[in-house]
């Protein structure tokens, strides 16, 4: 990310050469201008515009309430935050599952809101899709494992590839994606074995979330990291900082200066 000169992936052929070279590959999520500043401004090598940002800034209970629009939205305002970034969009809920022109269109709108490139949940019944965006000059990050759009399917967030049968089908599935062009796969919840397992088998690099030490990088949901929100705090998740605890100790702190009459002081005051 040139914005700070540090990041070892400045473009989408860096991933490849990560790998080749054995340096992990950082990401982190932002869904606006602030935090993609604070990004650009780090070491982290790109930033993922997850749709997560249907559940950590929209509220909704699940990332199935994501749309083309809304990513779209928080896509360019990452975008203008990190004007030289790798920005990579999710493409939301069903948008390549209805045929090859309507996943064109969303991941044309999230190209021309700024994105580098876009992450696709799952494989199955949709790589020619995928490989139909490669072709189309539209880099596309893989996701396996625990992939929240099937939350439903998956009967909740659960660790995923725990059997040998699914293990296999998630190995398969991967080096499907590797076929199809992915630049890199996500592999969320899965057992650390089964990451390294896919880490070995694939040349793109893996990119871990809850899914152990062996994968080739590594992406955390910056809320979770910071600790913005007080109640969620998964285990793989590691926070650097209790941020709601000390966002919210500033904010009070704001409120009794002002109802103790020590806000604004003299030199706060505009002539
Ligand atoms: O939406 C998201 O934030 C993601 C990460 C958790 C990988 O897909």
């Amino acid at each position: 990310m040139p914005d700070n000169c540090q990041a070892g992936v400045k473009n989408i052929l860096d991933f490849a050469r990560a790998k080749r070279e054995e340096r992990p590959v950082v990401i982190l999520t932002a869904y606006d201008a602030l935090m993609a500043r604070l990004l650009a401004a780090s070491e982290v090598d790109a930033i993922l515009v997850g749709d997560s940002a249907a559940m950590v800034v929209h509220g909704f209970p699940s990332t199935i309430h994501a749309t083309v629009e809304m990513m779209a939205v928080h896509t360019a305002a990452v975008r203008r935050g990190a004007p030289a970034a790798v920005v990579i969009a999710d493409m939301p809920f069903l948008s390549v599952r209805r045929g090859r022109e309507e996943a064109v269109r969303s991941a044309g709108a999230l190209m021309q809101a700024g994105a580098t490139a876009v992450k696709i949940e799952g494989v199955a019944g949709h790589e020619d899709v995928i490989s139909h965006l490669v072709e189309s000059g539209i880099p596309v990050m893989g996701h396996l494992g625990l992939t929240p759009q099937s939350v439903h399917q998956f009967g909740g967030y659960r660790v995923q590839g725990r059997s040998a049968d699914d293990a296999a089908q998630l190995r398969a599935d991967a080096r499907r994606l590797e076929e199809t062009g992915a630049l890199a796969v996500v592999l969320e919840c899965v057992p650390a074995e089964l990451a390294k397992n896919v880490t070995d088998d694939l040349a793109i690099p893996t990119i871990g979330i809850g899914a152990g030490a062996d994968t080739d990088g590594q992406v955390l949901v910056l809320a979770d990291l910071l600790g913005l929100d007080a109640g969620f705090r998964p285990r793989f998740a590691r926070r650097y900082q209790e941020g709601h605890a000390e966002a919210l100790a500033a904010v009070n702190a704001f409120v009794r200066d002002v109802r103790a009459a020590r806000f604004p002081a003299r030199e706060e005051m505009l002539a």
